[in-house]
């Protein structure tokens, strides 16, 4: 049973600079939420109640955006009540240095235990319902291994991603046999990309431990999944849904664009908006 949610939003958002010199990139707003927000509702809906957040002094706002406290009078009660439901636990840890994804998520050791979780990265947008954690968390139900969510990538895109290489088992599910962080195109051992989305069995904090630092001097959480994969069977879930990279500002303007025609009070008009302007002009 995965009761408990882990958000590493200690990174520092220098790729959305400047719009993110004074403000968290997790709270950068995706038509009317935050990016956080986006990745707590789909933990939520998945039956998760306890969040905890790997974060550091910069990201105050995220904590504020996460309190329960609303005035009951507030005419935008209802809302605000929405972001945090009476049944849902936040709960904070600072990460006491930028180490990297794999120290953040050691450093929710504590909070965790001795219990599986899940690991989601808000940059990753996967809007689609049932969400991807639900969809993974029935997989983990039925086989209690770790799990890593998949998708196929162009090759040239490999530098930006953790890297799989498996046995297929099921049209969604393949055995993990190796798993490179960030390799170039020539190193990446298949086109399938880790999108950010982990459930883990505890067993993976003794695989964090001591590491050393990896890609990019850090320590990375890709090469503790390698470590595991010595020890016991991990599986990579194969996602088909609709992705966004909203760590890259492309990304997060498609975000935009796909959810604001999604949405339901403007949806439609912004649709009809869209397709009213004239298509670019062609360059001869
Ligand atoms: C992190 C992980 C990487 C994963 C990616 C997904 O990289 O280290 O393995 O594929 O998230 O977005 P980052 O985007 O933090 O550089």
């Amino acid at each position: 049973m995965i009761r408990k949610a882990v958000f590493p939003i200690a990174g520092a958002g220098t790729r959305f600079l400047p719009a993110t010199k004074a403000i968290p990139k997790e709270m950068l707003p995706v038509v009317d939420k935050p990016l956080i927000q986006y990745a707590v509702e789909e933990a939520y809906q998945a039956g998760i109640r306890q969040m905890i957040f790997i974060t550091n002094h910069r990201k105050q706002s995220v904590a504020d955006h996460f309190d329960p406290a609303v005035a009951p009078t507030d005419q935008y009660a209802q809302i605000l009540r929405a972001i945090t439901p009476d049944d849902m636990v936040c709960t904070w840890v600072r990460q006491p240095q930028p180490l990297g994804l794999g120290h953040a998520v050691l450093c929710a050791e504590p909070l965790v235990g001795t219990e599986p979780f899940a690991v989601l990265l808000a940059d990753e947008l996967m809007p689609d319902q049932p969400g991807i954690t639900a969809r993974m968390m029935q997989q983990f139900d039925q086989h209690a291994s770790s799990l890593v969510a998949v998708q196929p990538v162009p090759r040239e895109h490999s530098q930006r991603y953790g890297m799989i290489r498996g046995t297929p088992l099921t049209t969604d599910l393949i055995s993990l046999q190796d798993i490179v962080e960030k390799p170039t195109p020539e190193d990446a051992p298949s086109d399938l990309a880790v999108v950010g989305r982990y459930l883990f069995t505890p067993a993976i904090f003794r695989a964090l431990e001591h590491l050393p630092p990896g890609a990019g001097g850090e320590i990375q959480l890709t090469d503790a999944i390698a470590r595991l994969l010595r020890q016991e069977a991990v599986l990579a879930y194969q996602y088909q849904g609709a992705r966004y990279d909203c760590g890259s500002k492309l990304g997060f303007l498609q975000a935009t664009v796909a959810l604001g025609q999604q949405h339901p009070e403007l949806g439609t008009d912004f649709t009809h908006w869209l397709h009213a302007q004239p298509s670019s002009p062609t360059i001869s």
